[in-house]
């Protein structure tokens, strides 16, 4: 079969190599793809949020399925406009990605459907934002309604800084329309971690959990990033977790977005606060997570393409999903300057000399080939994730290999993994 991958990052390159590696799967395509994808796929120079051209191109090229990394193209409506072509493809209706699209929009459904969240209210103009962050308790948590590739979420730990945040979401639009709605929540104490779930929008196969590293800096400081390392499974989410996240999260809502007419099918992630009192909900995206998927798809044992053909068929439920026992951790190498303004066109050395070593795939981002040197073209440049037998032997593995790669003002955090450590230590 042929199939195509939409995207350009970590996430990307993982899902790619996964299917490369699927005895179903005979030709890949990526669009727009990037230096490490093309290895395996061949790559479409169409930009994610060009519906009409990726559906040409899948209609054109024949492409059995359609496989959606990133956000945006889902909540523009790309499944529905590939089926209305009759086009197979991977991913929730526009109406189910809304699920991510709009904060509001999750915040209520949750409410609806006693899905466990912070507390919060909804506003739509300044003023009573205002009024109600002055007569609340701080800290609090300001996000704005739509997509603002995860800047949208301030924690504020005084009055000032709330309205200023108000100020800068509502009136001054930092970013843009996303922000003429604001969701104000009670700030959550805890564990922070991914949960993915496959879901052919009634059978629900949780993958392993894990955690996802978003500050720039080592010991969680500094501003947030796209997500500079991650490392699965956790032992914060032993069977029991488990069990009440399935029942008391990802079932329910499941279930209450069939009912609400947004049937979602595709992967369902649910980042999620463990707290005194269970899991409570953070936000829910409608894709895979990056870095998750790049250590969450490294230890599945079952063949991905079938489980991505079952939950188009709406047959997930006869699909038996498997894992195999070991630990994975992927550390971000990033541009300097990232998460600001960052540099580019750096020559990316050493990565020739990885290419034998097992149990280590590095996973492309933001690189570029020219003249077959490999440069940088992003703030995420590359993701080494090892996997191994234990945690400590997954995380050093993977930093020896990130020590042999090197390109002018490469920044990454040197303890990724080291907070599955902190929180249980029986693991080895
Ligand atoms: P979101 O996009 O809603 O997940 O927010 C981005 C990040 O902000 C999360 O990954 C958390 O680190 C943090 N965050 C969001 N909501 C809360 C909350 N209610 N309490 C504590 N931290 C939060
Ligand atoms: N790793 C966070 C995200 O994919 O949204």
């Amino acid at each position: 079969m042929k199939v195509l991958v939409i995207g350009g990052g970590g996430r990307e390159h993982a899902l790619v190599w996964k299917l490369a590696s699927s005895p179903l799967v005979d030709k890949l395509f990526v669009a727009p793809g990037n230096a490490g994808m093309a290895e395996l796929a061949e790559c479409a120079d169409i930009k994610v949020e060009d519906l009409t051209r990726l559906a040409d191109f899948a209609e054109k090229n024949s492409v059995d399925l359609t496989v959606v990394g990133p956000e945006l193209p889902l909540t523009l409506g790309m499944v529905d406009e590939f089926e209305r072509r009759n086009l197979k493809i991977l991913g929730p209706s526009k109406l189910a990605a809304e699920i991510e699209g709009s904060k509001v929009f999750a915040k209520e459904f949750m409410k609806k459907y006693h899905i466990p969240t912070a507390s919060f209210k909804v506003f739509d103009n300044q003023k009573e934002a205002s009024d109600f962050v002055r007569s609340s308790e701080m800290p609090l948590v300001i996000k704005a309604d739509g997509l603002a590739a995860g800047k949208g979420v301030v924690v504020v730990e005084d009055t000032s800084s709330a309205l200023s945040t108000i100020r800068k979401i509502m009136v001054e639009k930092v970013f843009g329309s996303a922000g003429s709605r604001v969701v104000i929540e009670d700030l959550l104490k805890g564990e922070e971690i991914t949960i993915l779930a496959f879901t052919d929008g009634e059978s629900i196969s949780p993958t392993l959990s894990s955690q996802d590293h978003k500050k720039i800096f080592d010991g969680d400081r500094g501003p947030n990033t796209g997500g500079m390392g991650a490392y699965a499974p956790t032992t914060i989410v032993d069977d029991r977790m488990m069990k009440r996240i399935h029942d008391e999260i990802l079932e329910p809502t499941v279930a209450g977005l069939k009912k609400e007419g947004r049937t979602f099918k595709g992967i369902l992630y649910a980042g999620l606060m463990i707290t005194d009192r269970g899991p409570k909900v953070m936000e829910f995206n409608c894709r895979f997570g990056d870095p998750e998927a790049q250590v969450i798809l490294p230890l599945l044992k079952s063949d991905l393409m079938e489980i991505f053909l079952s939950i188009v068929e709406g047959e997930l439920s006869l699909q038996d999903v498997e894992w195999n026992d070991n630990f994975a951790v992927c550390v971000v190498l990033a541009s300097g300057g990232y998460p600001g303004k960052y540099e580019r066109d750096k020559e990316i050395s050493g990565l020739n000399r990885m290419k034998q070593m097992k149990d280590v795939l590095i996973f492309h981002a933001g690189s570029k080939k020219q003249k077959g040197r490999i440069f940088t073209n992003g703030g995420r440049v590359l993701g080494v994730t090892a996997t191994d037998k234990s945690m400590k032997k997954a995380i050093q593995k993977a930093y020896s290999v990130v020590d042999k790669i090197g390109f002018e003002g490469m920044q990454y955090r040197k303890d990724i993994g080291c907070r599955a450590i902190r929180v249980k230590k029986k693991l080895w």
